[in-house]
Protein backbone atom coordinates (compact mmCIF):
# COMPACT_ATOMS: atom_id res chain seq x y z
CA UNK A 1 0.00 0.00 0.00
CA UNK A 2 1.50 3.34 -1.06
CA UNK A 3 1.54 6.90 -0.32
CA UNK A 4 1.10 9.22 -3.17
CA UNK A 5 4.63 10.66 -4.06
CA UNK A 6 5.81 7.87 -1.81
CA UNK A 7 7.32 4.71 -2.33
CA UNK A 8 4.16 2.91 -0.05
CA UNK A 9 1.01 4.68 -0.52
CA UNK A 10 -1.91 3.60 1.64
CA UNK A 11 -4.33 1.32 -0.56
CA UNK A 12 -3.86 -1.54 -2.31
CA UNK A 13 -6.02 -2.64 -5.68
CA UNK A 14 -6.68 -6.55 -6.72
CA UNK A 15 -8.30 -7.51 -9.70
CA UNK A 16 -9.81 -11.01 -9.06
CA UNK A 17 -12.60 -12.62 -7.54
CA UNK A 18 -12.72 -11.92 -4.18
CA UNK A 19 -12.72 -15.61 -2.46
CA UNK A 20 -9.21 -16.65 -4.33
CA UNK A 21 -7.85 -13.03 -3.42
CA UNK A 22 -8.91 -13.02 0.28
CA UNK A 23 -6.43 -16.35 0.45
CA UNK A 24 -3.52 -14.30 0.00
CA UNK A 25 -4.79 -12.21 3.08
CA UNK A 26 -3.40 -12.73 6.17
CA UNK A 27 -6.17 -13.96 9.24
CA UNK A 28 -6.33 -11.44 11.59
CA UNK A 29 -4.94 -8.46 9.60
CA UNK A 30 -8.27 -6.59 8.33
CA UNK A 31 -9.87 -3.90 10.89
CA UNK A 32 -12.79 -3.44 9.22
CA UNK A 33 -14.59 -5.08 6.23
CA UNK A 34 -17.35 -3.50 4.36
CA UNK A 35 -18.73 -5.25 1.66
CA UNK A 36 -20.97 -4.35 -1.03
CA UNK A 37 -21.82 -7.25 -3.04
CA UNK A 38 -24.43 -8.26 -5.91
CA UNK A 39 -28.01 -7.89 -4.28
CA UNK A 40 -29.44 -10.51 -5.92
CA UNK A 41 -31.16 -8.54 -8.29
CA UNK A 42 -31.14 -11.41 -11.27
CA UNK A 43 -30.21 -8.64 -13.51
CA UNK A 44 -27.03 -7.67 -15.54
CA UNK A 45 -26.44 -4.17 -13.51
CA UNK A 46 -25.58 -1.71 -16.65
CA UNK A 47 -23.77 1.97 -16.52
CA UNK A 48 -22.73 4.51 -18.11
CA UNK A 49 -21.40 2.48 -20.76
CA UNK A 50 -21.07 -0.82 -22.38
CA UNK A 51 -17.94 -1.59 -20.46
CA UNK A 52 -19.55 -0.67 -16.83
CA UNK A 53 -21.93 -3.25 -15.99
CA UNK A 54 -21.43 -6.18 -13.98
CA UNK A 55 -23.60 -9.81 -13.75
CA UNK A 56 -26.19 -10.48 -10.74
CA UNK A 57 -28.30 -13.33 -12.29
CA UNK A 58 -28.64 -16.50 -10.18
CA UNK A 59 -30.00 -20.18 -10.64
CA UNK A 60 -31.79 -18.99 -7.23
CA UNK A 61 -31.19 -17.64 -3.92
CA UNK A 62 -29.34 -21.12 -3.03
CA UNK A 63 -26.86 -20.26 -5.43
CA UNK A 64 -26.12 -17.05 -4.15
CA UNK A 65 -26.41 -17.96 -0.43
CA UNK A 66 -23.75 -20.20 -1.84
CA UNK A 67 -21.78 -17.72 -3.10
CA UNK A 68 -22.01 -15.37 -0.33
CA UNK A 69 -21.26 -17.76 2.36
CA UNK A 70 -18.14 -19.02 0.94
CA UNK A 71 -16.80 -14.80 1.40
CA UNK A 72 -18.73 -14.15 4.46
CA UNK A 73 -16.44 -16.99 6.14
CA UNK A 74 -13.51 -15.76 4.31
CA UNK A 75 -14.21 -12.23 5.77
CA UNK A 76 -14.46 -13.38 8.94
CA UNK A 77 -10.85 -15.35 8.69
CA UNK A 78 -9.36 -12.10 8.17
CA UNK A 79 -10.69 -10.08 10.34
CA UNK A 80 -8.79 -8.71 13.15
CA UNK A 81 -10.44 -10.10 16.84
CA UNK A 82 -11.51 -6.49 17.48
CA UNK A 83 -12.79 -5.80 13.92
CA UNK A 84 -15.93 -5.59 12.07
CA UNK A 85 -17.87 -6.07 9.08
CA UNK A 86 -20.72 -3.84 7.79
CA UNK A 87 -22.69 -5.85 4.80
CA UNK A 88 -24.46 -3.91 2.77
CA UNK A 89 -27.56 -5.73 0.80
CA UNK A 90 -31.75 -5.10 0.53
CA UNK A 91 -34.94 -6.49 0.84
CA UNK A 92 -33.91 -9.33 -1.44
CA UNK A 93 -31.61 -11.10 0.43
CA UNK A 94 -30.87 -9.37 3.78
CA UNK A 95 -33.21 -11.33 5.91
CA UNK A 96 -30.82 -15.11 4.59
CA UNK A 97 -27.69 -12.95 5.20
CA UNK A 98 -28.48 -12.44 8.52
CA UNK A 99 -29.13 -15.92 8.94
CA UNK A 100 -25.58 -16.68 7.38
CA UNK A 101 -23.85 -14.01 9.47
CA UNK A 102 -25.19 -15.26 12.67
CA UNK A 103 -24.07 -18.78 11.75
CA UNK A 104 -20.97 -17.03 10.71
CA UNK A 105 -20.01 -14.69 13.31
CA UNK A 106 -22.42 -15.61 16.28
CA UNK A 107 -25.48 -14.11 16.72
CA UNK A 108 -24.16 -12.50 20.14
CA UNK A 109 -21.67 -10.42 17.64
CA UNK A 110 -24.54 -8.84 16.10
CA UNK A 111 -24.06 -4.87 16.75
CA UNK A 112 -26.80 -2.82 14.29
CA UNK A 113 -29.10 -3.32 10.95
CA UNK A 114 -28.60 -0.21 10.00
CA UNK A 115 -31.05 1.71 7.11
CA UNK A 116 -29.28 3.11 4.12
CA UNK A 117 -32.34 6.16 3.40
CA UNK A 118 -31.45 6.96 0.07
CA UNK A 119 -34.19 9.21 -1.04
CA UNK A 120 -34.20 8.96 -4.98
CA UNK A 121 -36.42 6.43 -6.72
CA UNK A 122 -40.09 5.96 -8.14
CA UNK A 123 -43.05 5.39 -6.50
CA UNK A 124 -45.50 2.15 -6.55
CA UNK A 125 -49.45 2.27 -6.89
CA UNK A 126 -49.19 -1.33 -5.30
CA UNK A 127 -46.87 -1.15 -2.49
CA UNK A 128 -45.04 1.51 -0.68
CA UNK A 129 -42.07 2.62 -2.06
CA UNK A 130 -38.67 1.03 -1.38
CA UNK A 131 -35.95 3.68 -0.25
CA UNK A 132 -33.58 2.07 1.85
CA UNK A 133 -31.10 -0.44 1.61
CA UNK A 134 -29.82 -2.45 5.11
CA UNK A 135 -26.44 -2.82 5.99
CA UNK A 136 -25.57 -5.50 8.55
CA UNK A 137 -23.27 -4.76 10.97
CA UNK A 138 -21.42 -7.47 13.27
CA UNK A 139 -18.39 -7.48 15.23
CA UNK A 140 -15.85 -10.26 15.17
CA UNK A 141 -15.27 -10.50 18.69
CA UNK A 142 -15.71 -9.07 22.20
CA UNK A 143 -13.85 -5.51 21.58
CA UNK A 144 -14.87 -3.73 18.98
CA UNK A 145 -14.12 0.28 18.34
CA UNK A 146 -16.57 3.12 17.76
CA UNK A 147 -16.62 6.67 17.22
CA UNK A 148 -20.28 7.42 17.33
CA UNK A 149 -20.84 9.74 14.44
CA UNK A 150 -22.30 13.22 14.38
CA UNK A 151 -24.74 14.42 11.72
CA UNK A 152 -27.02 17.53 11.29
CA UNK A 153 -30.67 17.55 13.08
CA UNK A 154 -33.63 17.79 10.85
CA UNK A 155 -36.29 18.33 13.29
CA UNK A 156 -37.28 21.89 13.58
CA UNK A 157 -36.33 22.23 17.40
CA UNK A 158 -32.61 21.61 17.08
CA UNK A 159 -31.91 22.94 13.32
CA UNK A 160 -28.78 23.55 12.94
CA UNK A 161 -27.17 21.24 15.47
CA UNK A 162 -25.40 18.06 15.37
CA UNK A 163 -26.95 15.01 17.01
CA UNK A 164 -25.57 11.73 17.13
CA UNK A 165 -26.66 9.66 14.17
CA UNK A 166 -29.18 6.57 14.65
CA UNK A 167 -29.26 3.45 12.80
CA UNK A 168 -31.38 5.39 9.78
CA UNK A 169 -28.47 7.00 7.83
CA UNK A 170 -30.43 9.82 5.79
CA UNK A 171 -27.72 10.21 3.07
CA UNK A 172 -28.89 11.04 -0.70
CA UNK A 173 -27.69 8.70 -3.26
CA UNK A 174 -25.75 9.98 -6.02
CA UNK A 175 -27.68 11.96 -9.01
CA UNK A 176 -26.78 11.87 -12.19
CA UNK A 177 -25.43 15.22 -12.42
CA UNK A 178 -23.00 14.97 -9.25
CA UNK A 179 -19.35 15.11 -9.58
CA UNK A 180 -18.31 11.94 -7.89
CA UNK A 181 -20.39 9.37 -10.27
CA UNK A 182 -18.11 7.85 -12.11
CA UNK A 183 -20.84 6.05 -13.84
CA UNK A 184 -20.49 2.63 -12.32
CA UNK A 185 -23.63 1.02 -11.68
CA UNK A 186 -24.83 0.93 -8.10
CA UNK A 187 -21.71 3.52 -7.42
CA UNK A 188 -22.28 4.28 -3.68
CA UNK A 189 -22.13 7.90 -2.11
CA UNK A 190 -18.67 9.12 -0.37
CA UNK A 191 -20.88 10.58 2.40
CA UNK A 192 -22.32 7.33 3.45
CA UNK A 193 -18.96 5.39 2.81
CA UNK A 194 -17.17 8.47 5.00
CA UNK A 195 -19.63 8.17 7.52
CA UNK A 196 -19.32 4.74 8.62
CA UNK A 197 -15.05 4.49 8.04
CA UNK A 198 -15.02 6.90 10.52
CA UNK A 199 -17.01 5.18 13.14
CA UNK A 200 -16.24 1.64 12.84
CA UNK A 201 -12.55 1.79 12.04
CA UNK A 202 -9.49 3.53 14.25
CA UNK A 203 -7.10 6.36 12.20
CA UNK A 204 -4.79 4.33 10.97
CA UNK A 205 -6.45 0.91 10.83
CA UNK A 206 -7.00 -1.56 7.76
CA UNK A 207 -10.44 -0.99 5.68
CA UNK A 208 -10.96 -4.90 2.84
CA UNK A 209 -13.46 -3.67 0.15
CA UNK A 210 -13.75 -7.03 -1.42
CA UNK A 211 -16.70 -5.65 -4.09
CA UNK A 212 -14.78 -2.58 -4.38
CA UNK A 213 -16.43 -1.23 -7.67
CA UNK A 214 -15.47 1.97 -8.41
CA UNK A 215 -13.72 2.57 -5.03
CA UNK A 216 -15.57 4.51 -3.23
CA UNK A 217 -14.63 2.83 0.21
CA UNK A 218 -10.96 3.09 -0.39
CA UNK A 219 -11.75 6.63 -1.40
CA UNK A 220 -13.22 7.31 1.63
CA UNK A 221 -10.20 5.47 3.96
CA UNK A 222 -7.66 7.18 2.34
CA UNK A 223 -9.00 10.55 2.46
CA UNK A 224 -9.64 10.12 6.56
CA UNK A 225 -6.43 8.33 7.10
CA UNK A 226 -6.76 4.96 6.97
CA UNK A 227 -5.25 2.03 4.46
CA UNK A 228 -7.62 0.14 2.22
CA UNK A 229 -7.58 -2.89 0.17
CA UNK A 230 -10.20 -3.33 -2.61
CA UNK A 231 -10.53 -6.45 -4.81
CA UNK A 232 -12.85 -6.51 -7.89
CA UNK A 233 -13.31 -8.81 -10.36
CA UNK A 234 -14.16 -6.25 -13.25
CA UNK A 235 -10.84 -4.57 -15.10
CA UNK A 236 -13.25 -1.80 -15.96
CA UNK A 237 -13.85 -1.14 -12.04
CA UNK A 238 -10.52 -1.45 -11.06
CA UNK A 239 -9.25 1.19 -13.25
CA UNK A 240 -12.55 3.66 -12.16
CA UNK A 241 -11.13 2.93 -8.51
CA UNK A 242 -7.19 3.44 -9.14
CA UNK A 243 -7.94 6.55 -10.96
CA UNK A 244 -10.19 7.91 -8.02
CA UNK A 245 -7.14 6.87 -5.48
CA UNK A 246 -4.51 8.68 -7.51
CA UNK A 247 -6.49 12.06 -7.09
CA UNK A 248 -7.10 11.54 -3.19
CA UNK A 249 -5.49 12.73 -0.74
CA UNK A 250 -5.49 12.40 3.03
CA UNK A 251 -7.76 15.67 4.80
C1 LIG B 1 -22.64 -3.34 -5.78
S1 LIG B 1 -21.19 -3.25 -6.78
C2 LIG B 1 -20.05 -2.36 -5.73
C3 LIG B 1 -20.21 -0.86 -5.88
C4 LIG B 1 -19.21 -0.07 -5.04
N1 LIG B 1 -19.54 -0.11 -3.64
C5 LIG B 1 -19.12 1.36 -5.52
O1 LIG B 1 -19.40 2.30 -4.74
O2 LIG B 1 -18.78 1.57 -6.69
C6 LIG B 1 -20.62 -4.91 -6.69
C7 LIG B 1 -19.26 -5.17 -7.31
O3 LIG B 1 -18.89 -6.53 -7.05
C8 LIG B 1 -18.07 -6.96 -8.13
N2 LIG B 1 -18.05 -8.43 -8.05
C9 LIG B 1 -19.04 -9.30 -8.32
N3 LIG B 1 -18.66 -10.55 -8.06
C10 LIG B 1 -17.38 -10.48 -7.58
C11 LIG B 1 -16.45 -11.44 -7.12
N4 LIG B 1 -16.74 -12.74 -7.08
N5 LIG B 1 -15.23 -11.01 -6.68
C12 LIG B 1 -14.92 -9.69 -6.72
N6 LIG B 1 -15.77 -8.74 -7.17
C13 LIG B 1 -16.99 -9.12 -7.58
C14 LIG B 1 -18.73 -6.35 -9.36
O4 LIG B 1 -17.82 -6.27 -10.45
C15 LIG B 1 -19.17 -4.98 -8.81
O5 LIG B 1 -18.20 -4.00 -9.09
Amino acid sequence: MKKKGSADPPWKLVLGDCTTEMASIESGSIDLVYADPPFATNQVQRGRSAVQAYDDRWSGIPEYLDFMTTRIEDMHRVLAEDGAILLHCDWRASHHLRLVLDRVFGPERFVNHLIWKYGLGGSSPTRFARKHDDILYYARGDDRWFDPPMVLATSRKMAGEMKKATDVLDVPAINNMAAERTGWPTQKPLALLRLLVNACVRPGGVVLDPFCGSGTTLVAAVASGRRAIGIDRDPTAIEIARERLEATMPD
